[in-house]
């Protein structure tokens, strides 16, 4: 896990951009795993910008995100299609048709989950998925005690998670129970990684994902079975980690690498 500290959460977000615009531009038919939430949003603005100014284009991209909440009526703003639609897809150059998210409508949720592995898997499956992290340490909707080898299923929400996605709703009641959400194991199978967070209520989340065991417990730990996986983080979201000298030591040295000027 490459644990990468920056100065600032514009910085995550500048650099979030650089690796995502790398991606799209270097493969032919990028396939990118996308993510909702507060944490995201700052680097969905600078793709905007950098899409804005010509700099990136997104219309070779197929895209498929993380979860979708089960039961909201179509059209509802605070379903994960309107969030990203608003907040990315309507604003870039996406062709719609080429953006996937779970339907949390279907009646067969089960047989939805399976066609969305499916799609992903025939797409050629994802070169860069984007994530966030819970304060309990979930990745997507994937809540404690989910098994580090899931794939798409339904969800039931921890009352944390519910109470930490209320800010968006009228009231906590209205946060749906239960979500559809690609399971760890389809997390782990893209190629590369790349988790953000920000702010200090996601230090110790944060902590346990890097630095303590690989356990179900922390459903985010589970990255650290991946080859290709960055985090990059704010100096809040870092003020718990006990090596943060030791990764900025590695960071300078492989920035070095990366620039060829390492002796
Ligand atoms: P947030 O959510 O970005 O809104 O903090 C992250 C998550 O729950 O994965």
């Amino acid at each position: 896990m490459r644990v990468v500290i920056l100065e600032s959460g514009i910085a995550v977000s500048e650099r979030a951009a650089d690796l995502i615009c790398q991606c799209v531009q270097s493969c032919d038919s990028p396939v990118l795993g996308l993510a909702t939430g507060g944490t995201p949003l700052a680097t969905y603005a600078e793709l905007i910008r950098r899409y804005e100014s010509g700099k990136v284009s997104f219309s070779k991209c197929t895209t498929f995100n993380l979860d979708e909440y089960v039961g909201l009526p179509e059209g509802h703003a605070e379903s994960y299609r309107v969030f990203m639609q608003e907040n990315l897809f309507a604003k870039a150059d996406f062709e719609m048709e080429s953006c996937h998210l779970p339907d949390g409508n279907e009646t067969d949720l089960a047989a939805t989950c399976a066609a969305y592995e499916e799609r992903i898997s025939r797409s050629g499956g994802i070169d860069l998925q984007l994530l966030g992290i819970g304060s309990d340490g979930h990745i997507a909707f994937n809540e404690p005690g989910s098994s580090l080898a899931s794939r798409t299923r339904p969800k039931a929400l921890t009352e944390q998670t519910r109470l930490d996605n209320a800010r968006f709703f009228n009231s906590p009641e209205e946060v749906p129970r239960l979500a559809i959400t690609m399971g760890i194991g389809s997390i782990l199978d893209a190629r590369k990684i790349l988790l953000l967070a920000t702010g200090e209520n996601k230090a110790a989340a944060v902590r346990e994902m890097a630095e303590g065991p690989l356990s179900a417990s922390c459903p985010a730990s589970a990255l650290q079975l991946h080859a290709n996986a960055t985090v990059l983080l704010d100096p809040a979201a870092a003020s718990q980690l006990k090596r943060s000298e030791y990764y900025k030591h590695v960071e300078k040295i492989q920035q070095e690498l990366e620039q060829n000027s390492f002796r």
